[in-house]
């Protein structure tokens, strides 16, 4: 590691978008910022009624937007406030994962959590982990060099392969 990189890595603050439901998950992000609790700034939160309603693409879009690390965290099994929202998101997120892998992006830049309204202490230990092993990892480059590889086949393309995308 030269210098010049090491000191990059040391300055680095990492940027980390939480997707989280209404009902548990911002409930105690909230008596976490209540009471006082300390945690790292880096976080920034986005509410939504139920994980259920949160579309992979999002997370998609936040690490194309230059997040480092994304969290998504809603109610405990069986505490979804739409009965099976959180269940649904789970097996979306699984599959999802693996979508990710696939693509080359880091799985431990993405974190699934549950953290009700009464864990505000959980919400600091999830996201102080989750912001420290990305700071560790250092800025995301994963998505960057897709969408450079995206850019480079798109030039690739030929009236064959337009005539079938238009097909679709
Ligand atoms: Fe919280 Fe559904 S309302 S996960």
């Amino acid at each position: 590691m030269t210098v010049h990189h090491a000191k990059q890595k040391h300055d680095f603050e990492p940027k980390i978008i939480a997707f989280v439901c209404t009902w548990c998950t911002y409930a105690g992000a909230d008596l976490a910022g209540t009471s006082r609790m300390q945690y790292p700034t880096n976080v920034r939160v986005v509410k939504f009624p139920c994980t259920g309603r949160i579309d992979p693409v999002f997370i998609l879009k936040a690490f194309q937007q230059g997040a480092d690390g994304v969290l998504v965290s809603g109610c405990h099994p069986g505490d979804c406030h739409y009965m099976a929202g959180n269940f649904h998101a789970r097996r979306r997120f699984a599959a999802f994962r693996k979508l990710l892998e696939f693509i080359g992006v880091d799985l431990q830049r993405l974190q699934f959590s549950w953290v009700s309204a009464a864990e505000g202490g959980k919400w600091v230990e999830v996201v102080t982990e989750l912001t420290e092993q990305v700071r560790a990892m250092g800025p995301m480059q994963e998505f960057k060099a897709l969408a450079l590889e995206e850019q480079w086949s798109g030039r690739l393309d030929t009236p064959e392969l337009q005539e079938a995308y238009q097909a679709i």
